[in-house]
């Protein structure tokens, strides 16, 4: 048994093939435990505060559900209501956040908030989403594609879109897991060099290929598990309208998707704007799994809070 208990979740990076295997075990087992009805309390008297900078649904309700579930209480700090939104500096907050609290998570914009955050906290600190990277989520992701699929290793994956911090995520994640990625996003809208790099270095050692193109079809061929995520994200709003123009040719469509094996998953971290990054058909289609990829929010998480505050 690995010990995290301490340890920061900021990005797949940090932890090595066999932490981030027993966090996805750990996953499984706290939903088995949930699905028998048997109460699984290791954090009885533990308290995480959630500062929240942009908007939520799955991670606020899934943390704060899940770690009343594992016996302790969660704070819901809005950047509207706390100091930190009127110009507190990052390392007052943590330093003051760890006198009252056991574990912080954060959604933010700067991946800086984050990495500063953890630098100043004497707990630990969950990236919850930044610009950068949105680990929680593909924790929960490759949970759903091991239901699904049965195994992790050699399977193949597509992302379709934005190369945010989604695409980020999931090319670290699927090359720590042995698992082909192919990024295809419009000229100008490619995941950040450097990410690439990393996921190519990781896979080098797990005997994942990493690939990134401009071809949505190339990306999806032969696909078992096609992904995508809005054009704009967060803080991007302003540009919706050349985005829709940039990525009209990368909506995940009946038509796109013939490229991928017949038992291909659809996955989508959601909020999904249905007509422009996915059509009706596919994400309420019988290959979509996005609302059991949603619930394993709530397990991941758990396991994540079990293992780092437990
Ligand atoms: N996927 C995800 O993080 O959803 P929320 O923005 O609703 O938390
Ligand atoms: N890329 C999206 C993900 C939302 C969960 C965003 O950052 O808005």
């Amino acid at each position: 048994k690995l010990n995290l208990h301490g340890r920061d979740f900021i990005e797949f990076t940090d932890y090595t093939k066999e932490e981030i295997e027993y966090l996805l075990d750990l996953a499984i087992d706290i939903k088995k435990k949930q699905k028998n009805g048997e109460v699984y309390q290791p954090l009885k008297g533990k308290t995480i505060g959630l500062i929240f900078e942009k908007s939520s649904t799955r991670t606020r309700v899934s943390f704060e559900v899940g770690m009343f579930q594992l016996g302790g209480h969660a704070l819901f700090l809005s950047k509207n209501d706390i100091q930190f939104g009127r110009g507190e500096t990052i390392s007052d907050t943590a330093q003051v956040l760890s006198r009252y609290l056991d574990g912080i998570m954060i959604r933010t914009f700067a991946h800086s908030n984050v990495t500063d955050l953890a630098k100043y906290a004497d707990v630990p600190v969950i990236n919850g989403l930044s610009d950068d990277a949105h680990p929680c989520q593909v924790l929960a992701d490759f949970q759903t594609v091991l239901e699904h699929k049965g195994k992790l290793k050699g399977l193949k994956m597509a992302y379709v879109g934005d190369g945010n911090n989604m695409a980020h995520s999931l090319m670290l994640g699927a090359a720590k897991f042995g698992v082909h990625v192919s990024v295809a996003s419009p000229k100008g809208y490619e995941p950040s060099a450097s990410i690439v790099d990393q996921a190519k270095s990781i896979a080098k050692e797990t005997g994942a290929e990493v690939v990134v193109t401009n071809s949505a079809q190339e990306a999806v061929q032969n696909a078992d598990i096609i992904y995508t995520d809005v054009w704009a994200s967060m803080g991007f709003e302003e540009e919706q309208k050349e985005r829709e123009a940039a990525f009209a040719d990368y909506q995940v469509n009946e038509e796109l998707v013939k490229g991928a094996k017949p038992d291909f998953i659809f996955l989508h971290c959601l909020p999904a704007h249905r007509g422009e990054e996915v059509s009706e058909g596919v994400i309420d289609g019988p290959n979509s799994a996005i609302f059991d990829q949603a619930e394993n929010r709530l397990h991941a998480q758990k396991a994540l809070m079990a293992a780092l505050m437990g």
